[in-house]
């Protein structure tokens, strides 16, 4: 054997031991938050983020065996789909931004949903013309055809150094052994019962002790699932778009009515695209490109804020939350009319993220008090938002950095399992427009452009964002939250840059969402009723609110990384080595 094959072999082998590891431990500490003190938020060699404990010692154990930071997300993004089932997926879809350390390039893999070739524009209004938001939400017309194996598998055939097999491994053990359910688990799986109840894989493998979900501390074991991940580590993706798994998905669809066909699952492809770039400060931020709202608007707001000295206004300052709130409601409203999936409409991100167009919009923002969004549609409120979605983010040694998030969109998605599978479907169709000027269940309006057509993918607000400066990786960010990820996104690059705080100031610091319409201006409560006050006075309605976002980030200050996973979250974990 030549000597690199057996470098690799023994690489492959020790990588193995490493994951196996990882997930017995994993296993072991789930029912506990703490972090082991050996191995601090704070490191030379390398950082991983996310909202699991589990899926975050998975990703820092193929980093220090050497693999690479997209080898750590992949196999990071196949163990959220066994431990962390609400979000964590391979029945949806997502968005990855990788930063290559080697060339300094950067790009963005759309893994986003599609709507099926069979989907048709007024598929979800009833006899009426009204939106049917039991069809579009909790039906299986609310699936999407799913991106994510793709993603996940592409993501690591071009940029990662292991085999699929390996990154699927630890997935596979923790599906098959089982991990230790934690009381978020167990909490999550009861909120969502109603909604699984009317699928019986759902309620096989989450409720089938007398309906119950498991109690806090007893071993969920996912056999089918396991069984759907040993066929991805042995075929690739293609054992999903038109193997074995393919086969069990259309047999669910032709049973069901639902619409995806083994033609979708064949032709879904995801694709690589130029990530949207602007600058802040001096610094080079790149995001998520349509059909992801949340890059666009990222850099809309950063460019519009950038003609405020924010820093002296001082964070949180009533002066400092009126600037931003006005400058979310001007990009939520193009939001509305412009976005949507480039392959079917050009969408005008070079306009909408130019210097010189916020500075027009700069000038419409009224420094004395709130202007009242126009068209404000009575009865569209946004629901409580839970952490539906999931980031991560990982950063290596080599200068590699990975800002993924990917969903199911609601909790469980649309609480639909392909039985023999262990798969959740999403609910991805609702963040379609089904009817122009009618929200989707994040209060979100849209237009012509995110209409549905077969084929194309649903508009989006996930963020995953780097931020280089001098050309280097310096932080990188992301968040679930619906229509909150883009704002939510936006004040931790803000409390890093304008003031001044270190990552795990910057994203536990109190947030505010304000999206045009609804006319609403949510303050988190641990902000003070003070602020509130004082911005009705500004002529807002003000509303105090439970946790916005749940970022999982990374900087890199000096040579050293930093990790900060969300607190507003319970169970996620940052750690480096
Ligand atoms: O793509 C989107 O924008 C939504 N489907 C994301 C949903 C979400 O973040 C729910 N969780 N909090």
């Amino acid at each position: 054997m030549p000597a690199d094959s057996i470098l690799k072999y023994i690489f492959a082998f020790c990588l193995v031991l490493s994951l196996s590891a990882a997930a017995t431990s994993a296993r072991a500490e789930s029912g506990s938050l703490s972090r082991d003190p050996t191995e601090p938020a704070s490191s030379r060699n390398g950082m991983v983020v996310s909202e699991d404990k589990i899926a975050t010692l998975v990703g820092l154990s193929v980093l220090k065996e050497g693999g690479n930071a997209v080898d750590a997300a992949v196999a990071m993004g196949f163990a959220l789909a066994v431990t962390y089932p609400r979000a964590g997926n391979l029945g949806g879809g997502g968005f990855m931004l990788v930063h290559l350390g080697g060339t300094g390039k950067t790009v963005a893999i759309d893994y986003r949903e599609k709507a099926p070739l069979k989907a048709t524009r007024r598929m979800f209004l009833d006899e009426n013309g009204n939106v049917d938001i039991e069809r579009s939400r909790h039906s299986v017309y609310s699936c999407g055809v799913p991106g994510t194996v793709a993603g996940l598998s592409l993501a690591l055939e071009k940029y990662g150094t292991i085999p699929l097999g390996r990154a699927v491994a630890t997935a596979i053990k923790l599906a098959e052994e089982g991990f230790a359910v934690s009381a978020e688990l167990r909490k999550s799986l009861l909120e969502a019962k109603e909604r699984m109840k009317k699928s019986s894989e759902s309620m096989d493998v989450f409720f089938k002790n007398n309906g119950e979900p498991p109690r806090k501390g007893k071993i969920l074991r996912q056999k089918n699932l396991a069984w759907s991940l040993k066929e991805i580590g042995r075929n690739g993706p293609l054992a999903f778009y038109r193997g074995a798994i393919a086969k069990k998905i259309t047999a669910y669809m032709e049973k069901t009515g639902g619409l995806i066909t083994k033609r979708d699952l064949a032709s879904y492809q995801a694709v690589i695209r130029e990530p949207v770039t602007g600058s802040y400060r001096g610094y080079k931020i790149l995001s998520m490109p349509p059909p992801s709202s949340g890059g666009v608007h990222l850099i809309e707001m950063l460019n519009i804020l950038e003609n405020y000295p924010l820093s002296q206004y001082g964070h949180n300052s009533t002066r400092y939350a009126h600037v931003l709130s006005e400058t979310m409601k001007l990009a939520y409203a193009d939001r509305s009319e412009h976005l949507g999936d480039p392959d079917f409409s050009p969408v005008p991100t070079e306009q909408l993220i130019s210097k010189q167009y916020a500075k027009r919009l700069a000038n419409r923002i009224n420094p004395a008090k709130a202007t009242p969004s126009k068209y404000i549609k009575p009865g569209s409120p946004i629901p409580g938002q839970g952490t539906n979605t999931t980031h991560f983010t990982v950063a290596d040694r080599f200068g590699n950095v990975v800002s993924n998030t990917y969903t199911l969109n609601f909790s469980y998605g649309s609480g639909l399992a392909v039985p023999g599978t262990g798969i959740l479907l999403n609910n991805e169709m609702d963040d379609f427009s089904a009817k122009p000027g009618t929200p989707n269940a994040y209060g979100l309006i849209g237009g012509e452009k995110n209409s549905i057509a077969p084929g194309k993918r649903m508009l989006s607000s996930m963020t995953p964002t780097i931020v280089l400066k001098d050309e280097e990786p310096f932080l990188a960010t992301g968040s679930p939250g619906g229509s909150r990820i883009i704002t939510s996104v936006l004040q931790v690059i803000l409390n890093v840059i304008d003031h001044k705080m270190s990552i795990r100031e910057a994203v536990a610091a109190p947030r505010i969402h304000h999206q045009w319409l609804p006319d609403t201006l949510y303050v988190e409560k641990e902000a003070g009723e003070g602020l509130a006050a004082a911005l009705r006075k500004k002529g807002y309605e003000v509303k105090r609110t439970g946790p916005i976002g749940s970022t999982q980030s990374v900087t890199r200050v000096n040579g050293f990384f930093h990790g900060a996973a969300d607190s507003r979250h319970p169970g996620g974990l940052a750690q480096g080595y």
